[in-house]
């Protein structure tokens, strides 16, 4: 090969390298010149044939050639490396003239409000606060409030219902009300007392509050699937209609901040109490002014249900009630429409805030 030949081999090179745009092409393109049977491999294979003068001047020659394309490719290895380097900084370009993402800071939701208020008011009332279970058994949702299977008050009361049986065969459900809760902290209430009790003796009277979700079959502007209730119960030897009408009267006027509020308690019916009522409140001025609105379904405990508590009718009696919190919430911040609470719509949740 002359050395005009080896000026067009290196010229070849350069333009091959140059025609290719990425790494893998620019390797197939140096596997023409340096693979097994490239171009400079044969060429150097050929040298072994040359007669020692001949080696030392084409065999400089071709040495010459190699180099010179060696550096093209790294020369364009170099090149793409950079390119590819160049157009990564550009996808991943960070403008830090952009303003910064404000956080928001979150808040609680207007029923979790009420809650708190409604904990925070009955404590300071003395009462103690319970949680209990949404999936309830039948006995504690409706048997042991004096509400047995087939009792057409259960229609009042008609929620969702769990696959799951409970020991009397009866399936569970997810509690209507919570009511239920009545019979498990009085349970537990006597169960801790049971020394006193088994001696004859009085235990401590039985005031408690229970917020938390209760379901029902119910879905409108007022009635969601899904709602709260806190219940409220106060068992002891002598405690009277006039105690609930206290302390009702006494929780609103406190919850709502004002004192031109009256109460009206409307006789009503449900199984675990005897008599019943609803409560209904007005308030004297303001938007709602002249309207009774129901807040709570209230009565005496029964004796039934005192007894399904583990404890002497004759000699323990109390009152209970079951109050709406989400009806409170509309009610004290002018929301008409109760779905809003549980559509998670921030533009309406951060007014709250
Ligand atoms: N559990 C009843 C309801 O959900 C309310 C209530 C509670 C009534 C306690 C009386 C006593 O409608």
């Amino acid at each position: 090969m002359s050395t005009a030949d080896l000026d067009a081999l290196i010229e070849q090179a350069q333009t091959q390298f140059a025609q290719s745009d990425t790494p893998a092409a620019l390797e197939d393109a140096k596997a023409r010149f340096f693979g097994k049977s490239g171009q400079i491999t044969e060429l150097m294979k050929g040298m072994a044939q040359l007669s020692v003068d001949e080696k030392k001047t084409r065999g400089a020659a071709i040495n010459q050639a190699k180099q010179a394309i060696e550096q093209a490719l790294q020369a364009r290895r170099q090149a793409l490396a950079d390119a590819e380097l160049a157009r990564q900084l550009q996808a991943e370009r960070l403008d830090v003239t952009l303003p910064g993402r404000l956080r928001q800071p979150g808040g609680l939701h207007p029923v979790s409000r009420t809650m708190e208020r409604i904990e925070a008011i009955f404590s300071s009332m003395g009462f103690d606060v319970a949680d209990g279970p949404e999936v309830e058994s039948d006995w504690h949702s409706f048997t042991s409030l004096n509400n047995p299977p087939n009792h057409p008050a259960r229609s009042m009361q008609d929620t969702f219902y769990v696959d799951i049986k409970d020991e009397q065969g009866q399936h569970y459900n997810l509690r209507p009300h919570t009511s239920p809760m009545q019979v498990r902290y009085a349970h537990q209430h006597v169960k801790k007392h049971a020394a006193l009790n088994a001696a004859g003796k009085t235990i401590p009277d039985v005031r408690v509050i229970a917020p938390g979700r209760t379901y029902r079959v119910d879905s409108d502007a007022t009635h969601s699937p899904m709602f709260h209730q806190c219940e409220g119960l106060w068992l002891g030897e002598n405690v009277s209609f006039k105690d609930l009408k206290y302390v009702f009267t006494n929780f609103c006027k406190t919850f709502f901040e004002r004192d031109d509020l009256v109460l009206r308690f409307r006789p009503s019916f449900f199984p675990f109490t005897e008599p019943s009522a609803e409560i209904d409140i007005q308030f004297a001025s303001g938007p709602l002014a002249g309207r009774w609105l129901e807040v709570a379904g209230s009565g005496q405990v029964h004796p039934n249900v005192v007894r399904n508590m583990g404890l002497d009718p004759e000699q323990y009696i109390g009152f209970a009630f079951g109050m709406g919190p989400d009806r409170l919430t509309m009610l004290r911040y002018g929301v008409n429409d109760l779905r809003l609470f549980f559509e998670g719509d921030v533009r309406f949740l951060s007014q709250f805030q």
